[in-house]
């Protein structure tokens, strides 16, 4: 990718647009639609008949002229949880902030190679980015609720898209689905950010969820939680994976082993680049790992 396809408009430029679009479709199904992703007409095909939802092909990211993550190729299976993990500094946010365009806002971040999305290449200048995000939303490590009622949350992204439903419906359903709306159904009208870490990370899972993604990216979600709020957000994952595909980097190997299908490992060499050692079934990368390497990080020898 040369540098001028590089794209720097922050997340919501296109947000007038978007709205504006005819995109009451856009909440119904979208394993079995065409969808619009915008510019030039790009689509994605969406049929759910394929297993594979990315295609990661020689992909390089750089930050500047770092290298910050080389040679990844890979596939992410449908409604599967995948896991990264590995140590500090590897690249495991980098990468998965590269799923959803979100390095779009980091005007030095850019790659080689091509992330592809049912087919589609995420990167492609005529992909709309806010489109990318909607269907590839992302849960980040520190819970950030918006300043505004609970309720609020909820509807925010829902309106933006152009949600011509029932958004009281809506706001019961998301919070249900995020296992949250006993806890808070007297208090919609409450700020997020008055509810506790655990609470605030699932509203925020709720938040993401409402606008129907098909992806969910969770940037150690649960680092920040105690160990029952983060058995909750387990166990939400687990409930989600039926209509949802996942990508989760974490830290805490319990929650990889316990959480997740696929494990991805990942290491740096000495220039700092980090790299995908092994992938592969999450029992086989704990009980039997192919490589040294895996072996020495998940038995806590190493990282
Ligand atoms: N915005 C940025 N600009 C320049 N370099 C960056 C930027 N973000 C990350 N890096 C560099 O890219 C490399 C990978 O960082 P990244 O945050 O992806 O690692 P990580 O595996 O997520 O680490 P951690 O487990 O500590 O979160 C690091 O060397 C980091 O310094
Ligand atoms: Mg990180």
């Amino acid at each position: 990718m040369t540098e001028e396809q590089q794209v720097s408009e922050p997340a919501g430029a296109n947000v007038q647009a978007d709205a504006t679009k005819e995109s009451g479709q856009r909440v119904e199904s979208m394993q079995k639609m065409k969808v619009d992703v915008g510019g030039g007409g790009e689509q994605i095909a969406a049929d759910g008949k394929s297993d594979v939802l990315f295609e990661v092909e020689d992909l390089n990211c750089y930050y500047g002229d770092f290298r910050a993550v080389r040679d990844v190729n890979m596939t992410v299976p449908m409604n599967r949880i995948t896991a990264f993990i590995g140590p500090s500094g590897c690249g495991k946010s980098t990468l998965l902030r590269w799923f959803n365009r979100m390095n779009d806002l980091v005007p030095v971040a850019h790659i080689t190679g091509s992330i592809r999305y049912h087919g589609v290449d995420l990167n492609d200048p005529k992909v709309d980015a806010v489109e990318v995000r909607r269907r590839i939303g992302m849960v980040f490590q520190k819970p950030n609720p918006f300043p505004k009622s609970i309720k609020e949350n909820i509807m925010f992204g829902a309106r933006i898209s152009g949600y011509s439903g029932n958004l009281d419906e809506l706001v019961e359903k998301s919070l249900r689905r995020a296992a949250i709306w006993d806890e808070v159904k007297d208090k919609l009208d409450q700020p997020g950010t008055a509810l506790s870490g655990g609470q605030q990370q699932r509203l925020c899972i709720a938040r993401a969820i409402a606008v129907e993604p098909d992806v969910i990216l969770m940037d150690e979600p649960c680092s920040a939680l105690d160990p029952v709020a983060t058995l909750k957000i387990e166990e939400l994952m687990f409930e989600l994976r039926d209509e949802f595909t996942i990508l989760i980097v974490t830290h805490n190997m319990q929650q990889a082993a316990r959480a997740s299908d696929e494990t991805v490992f990942m290491t740096m060499g000495e220039d700092r680049a980090g790299y995908i050692v092994e992938k592969g079934p999450t029992s086989e990368i704990f009980t039997n790992p192919k490589h040294q390497l895996t072996e020495d990080y998940v038995s806590g020898r190493f990282g």
